[in-house]
């Protein structure tokens, strides 16, 4: 740049004396320095450099260092309930069993009550039998006068009931329903004794009553030394 700037001044130089006296020109004071050229165009490109060396991988595994173990956490909540398990096998067979009472083991039942009034009983209602000859387990209720069926069964019921100077009619009944109806007919009017009986055998279901009735001909009668009625029942099967 700075040779150009002397070459573009000798040149200015030259031009500014008069062509005619250009080999007598004297020497004049120097003239002023060029103005500077334009920037000259960029050069070339470059060889193109050499390959470089690989990079090399960061391994970050390697460079990790591993910590202690932590503390063990709480326990956790339990886990629900699971599903039944199958049944177990049957179980051995237990010892044979002592010896029974027999007397103890067999159902009873049996009763005998008898009648002691002059007093005519009241028609269509149970007659009743105050005195107790025999009540096993209590199974006849005095103070109703029925028999309370306790072992379902078969039962026998008879009666033998005296009467005196006036036909008698007794009925069995089970739980209110006639069984049987016995009669005996007075033939003449008088003091004449006379006993009438009748029996059955009937079924009877738990808590099952059975009772006597007379109809309008009640003349049941007893007295000291001319005799009784008795009601008698008991047990034959149990069901
Ligand atoms: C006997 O019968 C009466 C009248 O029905 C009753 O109140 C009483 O509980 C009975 N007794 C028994 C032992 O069942």
């Amino acid at each position: 740049m700075l040779n150009c700037k002397l070459i573009f001044g000798a040149v200015l130089a030259a031009c500014l004396c008069p062509i005619a006296a250009q080999d007598s020109c004297p020497a004049g004071i120097p003239g002023l320095p060029g103005i500077p050229g334009f920037p000259g165009r960029d050069g070339r490109d470059g060889v193109k450099g050499e390959k470089g060396d690989a990079g090399r991988t960061l391994q970050l595994e390697k460079l990790a260092v591993k910590g202690e173990s932590g503390e063990p956490g709480l326990p956790g909540r339990p886990g629900k309930r699971g599903n039944p398990g199958d049944p177990g096998p049957p179980g051995p067979p237990g010892p044979p069993g002592g010896h029974g009472d027999v007397s103890n083991s067999k159902p009873q039942s049996a009763f005998c009550v008898s009648r002691e009034t002059t007093a005519a009983p009241k028609p269509n209602s149970p007659v009743n039998f105050h005195n107790v000859i025999t009540n096993v387990n209590e199974h006849f209720n005095v103070s109703e006068s029925k028999f309370v069926c306790h072992i379902p069964g078969t039962y026998y019921f008879v009666y033998h009931a005296t009467s005196m100077g006036k036909t008698l009619c007794v009925m069995l009944m089970v739980n209110g329903e006639k069984k049987s109806t016995f009669c005996d007919h007075i033939q003449s009017t008088g003091t004449h004794y006379q006993v009438s009986s009748g029996g059955l055998a009937v079924y009877l279901m738990h808590n099952q009553k059975v009772w006597l009735e007379t109809n309008a001909q009640n003349g049941m009668y007893a007295a000291e030394n001319k005799g009784n009625s008795v009601f008698s029942g008991f047990l034959v099967y149990a069901h």
